[in-house]
C-alpha cells in the first residue's frame, strides 16, 4: 500500500528524510482493525517526527500522521481517535502515562490503511466530507479541549489565539466564535490577519501588539515567540492554554509575573474519545466546518509537506487517497 514514512532523522531539513512510496499492509493485533483510509490531514507532529523528535532511530521507518478518515472493516464510515492507551487504561485518555499518537510507537494514517483499536473508532457524520473529517482527530480536537475542557472560559469571555493561520488556531477562532467567545488572534502576516477576522475573529493584531484590553484567556501553540505576550496580555487570574511550541519550547517563564497575577498556566494534549464525538457534534449542529488550506493526492505528499515547511498555509493540508 502506499504510504508516506519517516525514512531518517535531520533536525534542519525534515524532508529529507520522507519517502513516499510502497509499504506492507499494517499488521492488526488483537482487538484492533484496519481502515480503509479516504482522507488523512497533515500535522507539524509529521515535521517533529521527520526532525526525530519523538522517535528513536530504530523505530524507522515509521508511517507518519495522526489522522483518518475513512471507512472500516463493516463498511461504516469512521473517524480514528489517535490517542493509544494502554492496555486495560480507563478514564481521561489524554492523561494515560502510557499512552501514544499514531506514528509513535504504532504505524501513522499517511496511508491507504491503517491498524487501530476497534475503540478508538468514531462515527464520521454524513454532513462532513472525508477531507473535512480528517482535520478533525488531532488539530480540531486539540482545539476543542483547549477552549471548552481547559480555558475555563464562559460565552462573551474576551481568548486570543497567537499565530492565526496554523491548523489548531484556524479551529480555535471557528470554534470559539461559533460558541460565542469574543475571539483575538494575531499573526505576522496581513492577508492571515485579514482571513482570521472572515474566519470569525472579533479582531485580528500584528504579533506582539498591544492589544485594546487585557483578555481572559491565550491559547499558545508558537512557544518562545509569543511567551511574553501571551502572559502580559493576560488579566490577573487569566488562564493561558499551551499546547505546542513551534517556534522553541524554553522562553523565559517569567514567573514574577505568573504568581503576582495569579496567572495559571494550563498544558493540554489532543483530546478524549468523548471530546472528539462532542467535536463532531458541534460541527454538525453549528454548520462550522473545518478551514482547508489545501488537498493533495497522497502519492503527492511531499508537496503538501513543503508547504507547511513554508508557514505560508491558513488552515489544514489534507491528503486524499
Ligand atoms: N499537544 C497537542 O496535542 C498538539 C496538537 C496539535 C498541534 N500541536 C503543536 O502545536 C503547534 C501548532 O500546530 P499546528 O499543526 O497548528 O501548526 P501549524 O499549522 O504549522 O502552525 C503554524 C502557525 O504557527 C505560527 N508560527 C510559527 N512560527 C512562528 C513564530 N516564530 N512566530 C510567530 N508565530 C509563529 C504561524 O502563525 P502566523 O504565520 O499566523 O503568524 C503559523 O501560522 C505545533 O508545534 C504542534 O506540534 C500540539
Amino acid at each position: 500500500m502506499l504510504a508516506a514514512t519517516a525514512q531518517r532523522f535531520s533536525p534542519d531539513d525534515p524532508l529529507s528524510g520522507l519517502v513516499v512510496g510502497d509499504l506492507p499492509e499494517p499488521e492488526v493485533p488483537d482487538g484492533w482493525t484496519t481502515v480503509s483510509v479516504r482522507a488523512t490531514a497533515l500535522n507539524h507532529h509529521d515535521l517533529w517526527s521527520l526532525r526525530g523528535v519523538g522517535l528513536r532511530p530504530e523505530q524507522l521507518p515509521m508511517i507518519l500522521g495522526c489522522d483518518a478518515a475513512g471507512v472500516d472493516q463493516d463498511g461504516h464510515d469512521v473517524l480514528v481517535h489517535g490517542v493509544i492507551s494502554a492496555p486495560g487504561w480507563r478514564g481521561d485518555e489524554t492523561l494515560d502515562p502510557g499512552r501514544s499518537l499514531l506514528s509513535e510507537r504504532f504505524p501513522g494514517a499517511l496511508a491507504e490503511r491503517v491498524a487501530v483499536p476497534k475503540a478508538n473508532l468514531v462515527p464520521k457524520p454524513p454532513e462532513l466530507t472525508y477531507e473535512q473529517s480528517a482535520c478533525l482527530p488531532t488539530a480540531w480536537l486539540t482545539a476543542y479541549r483547549m477552549l471548552f475542557t481547559q480555558s475555563g472560559v464562559q460565552p462573551g469571555g474576551t481568548v486570543l489565539v497567537q499565530g492565526a493561520g496554523g491548523g489548531v488556531a484556524t479551529a480555535l477562532i471557528a470554534l470559539g466564535s461559533a460558541a460565542g467567545f469574543r475571539m483575538w488572534a494575531t499573526s505576522r502576516d496581513e492577508g492571515k490577519r485579514a482571513r482570521a477576522v472572515e474566519l470569525g475573529a472579533a479582531d485580528a493584531f500584528e504579533t506582539g501588539a498591544r492589544l485594546p484590553e487585557r483578555v481572559d484567556a491565550v491559547m499558545e501553540t508558537v512557544g518562545e515567540a509569543t511567551w511574553s505576550h501571551s502572559l502580559k496580555a493576560l488579566r490577573p487570574g487569566g488562564t493561558v492554554v499551551v499546547s505546542g511550541a513551534t517556534s522553541g519550547p524554553a522562553p523565559s517563564a517569567e514567573l514574577n509575573r505568573v504568581f503576582f497575577l495569579g496567572l495559571r498556566v494550563i498544558g493540554s494534549t489532543m483530546g478524549t474519545r468523548r471530546e472528539l464525538e462532542q467535536l463532531a457534534a458541534m460541527l454538525v449542529q453549528t454548520g462550522v466546518r473545518p478551514v482547508i488550506d489545501s488537498t493533495y493526492p497522497l502519492a503527492e505528499a511531499r508537496a503538501g509537506f513543503e508547504r507547511l515547511a513554508t508557514g505560508d498555509a491558513f488552515g489544514k493540508i489534507v491528503f486524499s487517497t
